[in-house]
């Protein structure tokens, strides 16, 4: 098998031109929870252009709607206006039921391996599920990627005996032997401690220098923001939308010298500003709330 550039049989890397696709077109997008009821605008007239290939990073206040709008993405919500495409394809649509595809595959926030099932069985449950795969070839597959990124010898072994970085990287591998287009990773990395998470800022690095899937990450850490991205979007408190789109000028391949570079400073900076005005935002209208 080949995950864009990663199999056995994976020719030199995927380059960002790829033809796998990937093309993500989120217009107008607004999320109303409960329209009749609660009334609650997570998400409002977004709109988003992300280039197949492209690594986009979103941060934003604690409850701005950005797990909404991946959710959205994913197919496991429906939106209340606007559109998304994929690859030209709408995706979502108000009042049109989505399928969530193997082409969108979303990283959770929290350990999401099975614990009953070795590192193997967890990493082919997709392709099983979905008989897409024989067993003995999604075995193999398997194997493939984990000795793709230096995991050889866990096959056999469980959630629990692994650290949380090493189950990360599985729940990684899980969701890249569905072959899909697009990545969405909500917060993957919370929790782990700083020296965890930056092996595993290394390891995605890699994976995305030789797949080039498209990826939609968020998270609340602005040095992880720049550092992974190639726009960091900031947005802005809920409903969400784009506050501040800030394009990570730095070169790729990247690695722990990056975080030294003035211009990763300077990115920094902007970022943070914007963040804070919107925590302030968020922070006084908890207030009135309140009041
Ligand atoms: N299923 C739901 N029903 C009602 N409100 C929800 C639901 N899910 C999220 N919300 C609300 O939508 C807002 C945005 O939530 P979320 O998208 O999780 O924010 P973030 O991921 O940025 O922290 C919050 O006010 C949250 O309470
Ligand atoms: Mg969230």
């Amino acid at each position: 098998m080949s995950v864009r550039g990663l199999g056995p049989d994976a020719g030199p890397k995927a380059g960002p031109d790829a033809k796998a696709g990937g093309d993500i077109s989120i217009r107008e997008v607004t999320k109303i929870y409960d329209p009749d009821g609660i009334h609650v605008v997570a998400v409002e007239r977004c709109s988003l252009e992300i280039a197949a290939g492209e690594f986009l990073v979103v941060v934003g206040p604690s409850g701005c709607g950005k797990t909404s709008l991946l959710n959205v993405l994913a197919g496991f919500e429906d939106l209340t206006d606007g559109e998304i495409l994929l690859d030209g394809k709408p995706i979502a649509a108000p009042g049109r039921p989505v399928e969530p595809g193997s082409d969108r595959i979303v990283v959770f926030q929290n350990g999401a391996l099975f614990p009953w099932k070795t590192v193997l069985e967890n990493i082919v449950y997709g392709p099983m599920v979905q008989r897409r795969r024989e067993l003995g070839r999604a075995r193999q597959a398997a194997r493939n990627l984990l000795a793709q990124v230096g995991l050889e010898g866990i096959e056999g072994s469980y959630p629990a005996e692994l650290s949380s970085g090493v189950q990360r990287r599985v729940e990684i591998l899980r969701a890249l032997i569905n072959e899909p287009r697009v990545m969405l990773l909500d917060e993957p990395f919370r929790g782990l401690d700083a020296v965890a998470k930056s092996v595993m800022h290394q390891f995605l690095l890699d994976l995305f220098e030789r797949t080039r899937l498209t990826m939609f990450f968020i998270t609340h850490d602005l040095d992880e923001a720049i550092f992974l991205g190639d726009r960091v979007v900031v947005m802005t408190t809920r409903p969400c939308c784009p506050k501040l789109v800030l394009q990570v000028n730095l070169p790729r391949p990247r690695d722990h010298r990056a975080l030294g570079d003035t211009r990763f400073l300077e990115l920094k900076r902007a970022a943070l500003e914007a963040v804070h005005e919107e925590a302030l935002k968020a922070f006084r209208a908890g207030e009135r709330e309140l009041a």
